[in-house]
């Protein structure tokens, strides 16, 4: 926050930071204090895009934050937090629904077949060698 403002004074356009809001009260004292513009919000929506309604109705306080039950980064293979919102989003356009209840290492291994055969196909279809 301390950037931000410290963006807000040096720009004449709104500033939005987005990362780790998930705290309705947070979000609001952001807003409050001028001190933002605009909250950005990414992977929550990912797990429950219906949840700024529910903020707004009072129904939750808190954004959905999935990643706070993974265990730490250095404990998972790289990339496995990120793999694994990415898997989630393919089953938004796929079935229209995540699976939250997917364990973070299965979402990041769905993700990277995933990644491979698309890869192929993309090789395939530019009659490149597959690697
Ligand atoms: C699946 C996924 C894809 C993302 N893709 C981009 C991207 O293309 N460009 C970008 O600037 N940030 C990207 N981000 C980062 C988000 O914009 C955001 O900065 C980050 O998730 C932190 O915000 P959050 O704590 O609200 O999720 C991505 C994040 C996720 C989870």
């Amino acid at each position: 926050m301390e950037y931000a403002r410290d963006i807000k004074n040096a720009v004449s356009i709104p500033v939005m930071v987005t990362g780790g809001f998930r705290r309705a009260k947070v979000m609001n004292d952001a807003l409050l204090n001028n001190d933002v513009d605009l909250i950005g919000v990414g992977r929550p929506f990912i797990v429950d895009p219906e949840f700024p309604q529910k903020l707004l109705d009072g129904l939750i306080d808190s954004a959905p934050s999935k990643e706070r039950e993974f265990p730490p980064a250095d404990e998972l293979p790289r990339g496995a937090v990120l793999n694994w919102f990415c898997h989630q989003l393919l089953l938004h356009g796929e079935l229209g629904i995540a699976d939250t209840s997917l364990p973070v290492t299965e979402g990041h291994e769905h993700y990277l077949k995933r990644i491979e055969k698309m890869t192929e196909q993309l090789l395939r279809e530019r009659g490149a060698q597959p690697y």
